[in-house]
């Protein structure tokens, strides 16, 4: 038998050793968590999206009484982020989430449906996503979405590019 093993780095900093731009992504995330829409699970998820203009978007959790009809904030951040600015590519992504009071002390993951998404923003502008997830304790930084979300469909995968 053959294996394929496959790894992932993960950068693990302190808010502080971040440099400014990285800092003022998690800032935009952590100011959008405040505005999220979140009475059912009350949690509160914030994310920012840094385009090549420079341009940062943020957006945040919409939750729905009909749980299926909400959204996630990174979902949220990068559809009104290609809505916007269609011809931009997207540079990186930052995650923060808030609840009980605080910001959480460790990381938030983006789900597994978000992954995707951010993915295709990866492919469409041939342009590496570098993802931010902050926690109080430390800051995750990844390098790539397609780190986050190995052996992926994509459009190579029905062989049409
Ligand atoms: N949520 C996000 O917005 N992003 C994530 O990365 C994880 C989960 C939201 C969805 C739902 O509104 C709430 O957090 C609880 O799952």
């Amino acid at each position: 038998m053959k294996s394929l093993n496959i790894s992932t780095k993960i950068g693990v900093y302190t808010y502080k050793e971040l440099d400014q731009s990285e800092k003022k992504l998690i800032d935009a995330a952590k100011a959008a968590a405040l505005h999220a829409y979140a009475p059912y699970s009350r949690f509160h998820v914030g994310s920012a999206v840094l385009l090549a203009n420079e341009a940062i978007v943020s957006g945040n959790n919409q939750e729905n009484a009909a749980y299926p009809s909400g959204l996630c904030a990174e979902r949220t951040a990068l559809f009104y982020a290609n809505a916007r600015y269609p011809e931009e590519a997207v540079v990186a992504l930052a995650v923060a989430a808030y609840t009980d009071g605080d910001f959480t002390e460790e990381p938030v993951p983006p789900c597994g449906a978000c992954r995707q998404v951010i993915l295709e923003a990866q492919n469409r502008y041939k342009q590496p996503v570098c993802i931010l997830l902050y926690g109080k304790k430390s800051v995750y930084r990844i390098e790539k979405i397609s780190d986050l979300l190995p052996l992926s469909f994509d459009a190579a995968s029905m062989g049409s590019e």
